[in-house]
């Protein structure tokens, strides 16, 4: 055992959703979801096993964190402990390389980092499968931060699937980011809460594996045509389920519905666009490479529209030297 690891992991936006779980206690997902692995958004963690520390300690961009985070650090932590039967506390540094620092998801490429650095530090022989089951049960979407490209994890999947490469159907990302107000409700919350109170829940539930298959076919036969649809359909009928939870989940802030509108326009003119978005106010906005620039120009102008980010597909998570 080395005691020290570090590893980088890329963020991933789903193109078929998920939202809910079947098994609260085991993390499981109710329903299949499909993402890419995102190339300019990641995050890289290092962890340092150390028998002088009397508790984990975790850190993000340098500020010591508690509550909440550094217990869902300590958790994953407590598993690898677990597998490899010791005790040690660990110092684990966190930080975030994406452009702006406010309010994008990091838990799928936080979490996935973390299982790479810490598995390694611990000194467990692991399979990417293993890593992905690890990050896994910390955060779904984590699962798939693990594979580079088009990935997959099955409802009750335990751990995720490559599906294609990025070079196999390669398109762009933009990342419109919207204004932020007030924190959102945090995803596992939101979940909870949804399952829990919106008559829309079971519906969602029952037409998601559909619209993942849907999802999965147009990747695998790289048809950006089929795939478009199917993936905006899957974020608003998510969302429709959420707006129908009591008290309502509203991600939506106005100018995440002034890209909604941009983008529609941008097909309306031919162009080939379409947008996902998560339990936040961001517009995700997949297109094609040649139309990239024009679009990331529009969006750029919109009122409420702070910044705009354009990726590709990112690559498995890898390790660096501590
Ligand atoms: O597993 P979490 O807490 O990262 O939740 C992710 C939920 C969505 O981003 C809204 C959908 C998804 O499949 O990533």
């Amino acid at each position: 055992m080395t005691g020290v690891a570090k590893a980088v992991a890329h963020s991933n936006i789903a193109l078929a959703k998920y939202w809910g779980k079947a098994d609260r206690a085991r993390n499981l997902t109710a329903v299949p979801s499909l993402s890419l692995t995102l190339a300019t958004l990641r995050t890289v963690t290092s962890v340092r096993f150390d028998s002088s520390l009397p508790d984990d300690e975790f850190s993000l961009a340098g500020a010591l964190m508690g509550g909440r985070p550094l217990l869902r650090v300590s958790k994953l932590l407590d598993n690898v402990r677990a597998q490899r039967g010791f005790d040690t506390r660990a110092r684990v540094e966190s930080v975030n390389d994406f452009p702006t620092a406010a309010g994008l998801a990091s838990s799928a490429s936080g979490f996935a980092a973390l299982a790479m650095a810490a598995t390694r530090a611990a000194g467990l022989e692991t399979t990417p499968e293993q890593v992905s089951a690890l990050a896994r049960a910390a955060s779904a979407s984590a699962a798939r931060s693990v594979f580079g490209g088009y990935v997959a994890l099955a409802a009750r999947g335990e751990h995720a699937e490559r599906v294609a490469s990025g070079e196999d159907f390669p398109l762009q990302m933009l990342i419109a980011v919207t204004a932020v107000g007030p924190k959102g409700t945090a995803s596992t919350d939101g979940m909870t809460h949804t399952q829990r109170t919106s008559p829309y829940y079971a519906a969602w539930v029952e037409a998601a594996p559909a619209l993942y298959a849907e999802v999965r076919r147009a990747v695998e036969t790289a048809d950006f045509d089929a795939l478009g649809p199917a993936l905006e359909h899957s974020a608003l009928a998510m969302h429709a389920s959420m707006l129908a939870a009591r008290p309502a989940l509203i991600y939506f802030a106005p100018a995440t519905l002034r890209v909604m509108e941009c983008v529609r326009a941008f097909r309306g003119r031919g162009g080939r666009a379409y947008f996902t978005m998560d339990a936040g106010p961001h517009v995700k906005v997949l297109v094609e490479l040649g139309a990239a620039a024009e679009l990331e120009l529009e969006l750029g102008k919109l009122e409420g529209v702070t910044e705009v980010l354009r990726t590709g597909a990112g690559p498995d998570a890898y390790w660096v030297d501590p």
